[in-house]
């Protein structure tokens, strides 16, 4: 049998989804994969069915769905002071997970190197991989998850193509403040290289930490490209449905890539969540009171079991160091969570580049009776 190509064997298959698929098998509550256990906005679902019944079941534009553009231009300039053109700035991809790839593939040639803060995003690896670049990584220091200027300065005087910044971050939920990401773009504008960010927790940041689109700080549009989603902000993580934003000469590259890796989103997802584009403020608003008490709830439980937590700024993740309960690494650590405490969560390792093996990653985006029900089961770490 021929071999499979090379570049497969430097990455294995998600470590998250496939905690999703032990925590299914043991009935654990899944913790691990980022998702909603509750409905997405009514006014998107009531779009959805109006949307069925409409002419929309056949390929939309390929760079994205003109009603669904617009909105979405409408909504970035609001929240970012830009002045963005629906025809010219934006593609429409599936999910963001796609929109990194597309960014990826449209600034990178192969063998060019890519800043990675670790711990990241597990996709960042396989994107950097399957484009054909080079990670280089960059340590975001626990407890707080900073970076050194140093290490970053350094890192950029290897001269990558680009740096990928997610904000809010997964899995440390670190929100990266103005001043960080001016020193960021400052670093990228001496060696021209692209800031991509990976931004699908725009809207889940906890007062008083407030997001910064790179996008919008001076001069950015062209240096920065925009990878977001509606995933986690309408509670629509199997719409599949995000985009990229850049500007109209790097959006004019994007398109190709994406129009041949996958043509486009679905059609009468992108129709029906117009509705959820068009919501007012007070959506927001209300989203970002609702996931406050989220972590609230669940990080009080996590204090009374007395590990040491670093607690979110934004997204909806906490990194848990378990190093005190002894086991010999966070695989074994996370498969006796599921298996005997009864909640699944992700082993910290597969979010850092070194060898790391002191924290669980549980994420908080499920209805409070969840969280509680999961708080309760982490309480009996007390009696271990
Ligand atoms: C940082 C980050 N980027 C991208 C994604 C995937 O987003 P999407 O559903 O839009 O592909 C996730 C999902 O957990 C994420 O945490």
């Amino acid at each position: 049998m021929p071999s499979p190509a090379n570049q497969l064997a430097q990455f294995s298959e998600s470590v998250i989804r496939g905690m999703t698929r032990l925590a299914n098998q043991h009935d654990a509550i899944n913790l691990s994969q980022g998702f909603p256990d509750f409905d997405p906005p009514e006014e998107i679902l009531s779009a959805l069915e109006t949307a069925t019944r409409g002419p929309h079941h056949q390929y939309a534009v390929t760079w994205g769905a003109p009603r669904f553009r617009q909105a979405l231009a409408k909504k970035i300039n609001r929240n970012t002071g830009l002045s963005i053109d629906p025809d010219q700035h934006l593609v429409v991809t599936c999910g963001s997970t796609e929109a990194m790839m597309v960014a990826m593939m449209t600034a990178c040639n192969p063998g060019d190197k890519v800043i990675v803060f670790s711990p990241f995003y597990e996709n960042y690896a396989a994107d950097a991989i399957l484009s054909g670049a080079e990670p280089i990584y960059v340590p975001l220091h626990a407890p707080d998850f900073g970076y050194d200027r140093e290490e970053l300065a350094k890192a950029f005087e290897q001269k990558p193509k680009a740096i990928i910044v997610c904000n809010p971050s997964n899995p440390t939920g670190k929100v990266f403040t103005r001043e960080e990401l001016s020193e960021i773009l400052a670093l990228a504008e001496q060696h021209d290289a692209y800031v991509i960010t990976d931004e699908p927790y725009e809207h889940i940041v906890y007062p008083p930490h407030v997001h910064t689109y790179a996008a919008s700080l001076p001069g950015a549009l062209d240096r920065v490209i925009t990878c977001n989603s509606l995933s986690k902000t309408y509670s629509i993580t199997g719409w599949r449905l995000g985009y990229v934003l850049a500007s109209a000469a790097v959006i004019a590259q994007a398109r190709k890539v994406h129009d041949f890796l996958t043509v486009g989103a679905a059609a009468p997802l992108q129709e029906a969540a117009v509705a959820g584009l068009e919501l007012p403020d007070s959506y927001y608003a209300e989203l970002q009171t609702l996931y406050t008490k989220k972590r609230d709830v669940f990080i009080d439980y996590l204090r009374r079991t007395r590990l040491p937590f670093t607690e979110p700024q934004g997204a909806y993740y906490v990194m848990v160091d378990i190093s005190s309960l002894g086991f010999p690494n966070d695989t074994q650590a996370a498969e006796w969570f599921v298996k005997t405490v009864g909640v699944a969560g992700v082993p910290g390792s597969s979010f850092f580049r070194d060898p790391e093996h002191r924290f669980i990653r549980f994420h908080f985006a499920k209805k409070e009776e969840t969280l509680h029900a999961a708080g309760k089961r982490l309480l009996n770490l007390i009696q271990k």
